[in-house]
């Protein structure tokens, strides 16, 4: 992957933070910004979901630096923003279901942190704060497709985390005039994403079940919605986001998805006829603080950072499929 660049600046003289580089979508921003020639990219990540592959397949390049260390710690988010030009924030704790179970460790990574690191790349002189939200801000409202102006009250506490950060992203780039650009993720799968833990996502833990002839839960009746994003375009968003001269862009969130939904059930069968499996689902009660459609209208993204969704979900399931069948980390 990322053979197409997203970016035409010459960035072998510049340095980028990436936090939570050791997880999911952290390691692919890495290995875009690795395989363009970046001048260094360091990586803060506490290992408590971040997986060490996905540290070790980079520890080859000399322009890879890896910290171990938490966000929650003001001192380490300062001392590790120190000679470096772009932050990408992407380290927080992810799932609802863990956020209603434990609201406060939720909070410190996800608000806590957040706010350490804002205020760390401000003392710090970042050129730009580009950070990840979530489709999750938009909670009870039922209007589609989502538009960033219209969010509803949030339905749960990680949900509740992802609007502080956009709060406090917000008054920071009029308070302090830093620029900061907020993405709001709508459900990105792709290579590198975990099929194991408790709180583990539907396509990978759709892909290991088909793979090992196991039965998948499907949360209610299946017919809820989303907009699956592979991981790609959520790279290319981070990058048009750090460096898009577009006036006004910063001190803005944007949709970051492709702007089309498919349901659990159309995505479980599209799985199932990729792996030529016979393996039915089992149903099982709707999750607590889940909503029930998503759909990104994802017109600002396309005038301010001129994304454009290059991969479409079918295409993207076999690209990670492919990923699942084999799971060797590539060297980099
Ligand atoms: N994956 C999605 O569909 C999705 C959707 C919406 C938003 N997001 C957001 O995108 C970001 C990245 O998500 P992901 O799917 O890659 O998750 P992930 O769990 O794979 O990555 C998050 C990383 O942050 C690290 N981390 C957690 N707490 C930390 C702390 N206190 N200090 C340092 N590192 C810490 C974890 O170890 C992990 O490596 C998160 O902010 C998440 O809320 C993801």
């Amino acid at each position: 992957m990322y053979e197409q660049k997203f970016h035409s600046e010459d960035i072998s003289g510049n340095s980028f933070l990436v936090t939570g580089g050791a997880g999911f979508i952290g390691s692919n921003i890495v290995e875009y910004l690795l395989k363009s020639g970046a001048g260094k990219v360091r990586v803060l990540d506490n290992l408590s979901e971040g997986l060490r592959e996905n540290v070790e397949m980079f520890l080859n390049n000399s322009n890879y630096e890896f910290v171990g260390g938490s966000i929650a710690d003001y001192a380490t988010c300062l001392k590790n923003c120190e000679g470096i030009d772009y932050v990408l924030h992407q380290a927080a704790l992810g799932s609802v279901p863990r956020s209603i179970k434990n609201p406060v460790a939720t909070n410190e990574a996800n608000v806590t942190g957040f706010l350490n690191m804002l205020t760390a790349a401000k003392d710090s002189g970042i050129k730009r704060f580009v950070y990840a939200s979530s489709s999750s801000v938009y909670g009870d409202s039922p209007d589609l497709p989502k538009k960033e102006e219209k969010i509803g009250k949030p339905l749960s506490p990680y949900a509740v985390s992802k609007v502080v950060d956009e709060l406090y992203a917000d008054v920071f780039s009029r308070t302090y005039k830093m620029e900061v650009i907020g993405l709001r993720y709508f459900n990105i799968f792709g290579p590198r994403q975990k099929p194991d833990g408790p709180y583990a996502a539907a396509i990978p833990l759709f892909m290991d079940a088909l793979l090992n002839n196991k039965s998948p839960f499907i949360n209610g009746d299946g017919e809820q919605t989303r907009d699956f994003t592979f991981v790609e375009n959520a790279v290319q968003a981070n990058i048009r986001a750090l460096f898009t001269k577009v006036e006004d862009a910063t001190g803005k969130v944007y949709n970051v998805a492709v702007a089309e939904r498919i349901s659990i059930n159309l995505l479980f069968n599209t799985l199932k006829k990729l792996t030529a499996s016979e393996i039915n689902p089992t149903y099982r009660e709707e999750r607590e603080g889940d909503i029930r459609n998503s759909l990104a209208d994802i017109s600002k993204a396309q005038k301010y950072l001129e994304y454009a969704p290059a991969t479409k979900v079918e295409k993207g399931l076999e690209i990670t499929l492919n990923w699942f069948k084999t799971r060797k980390p590539e060297q980099v």
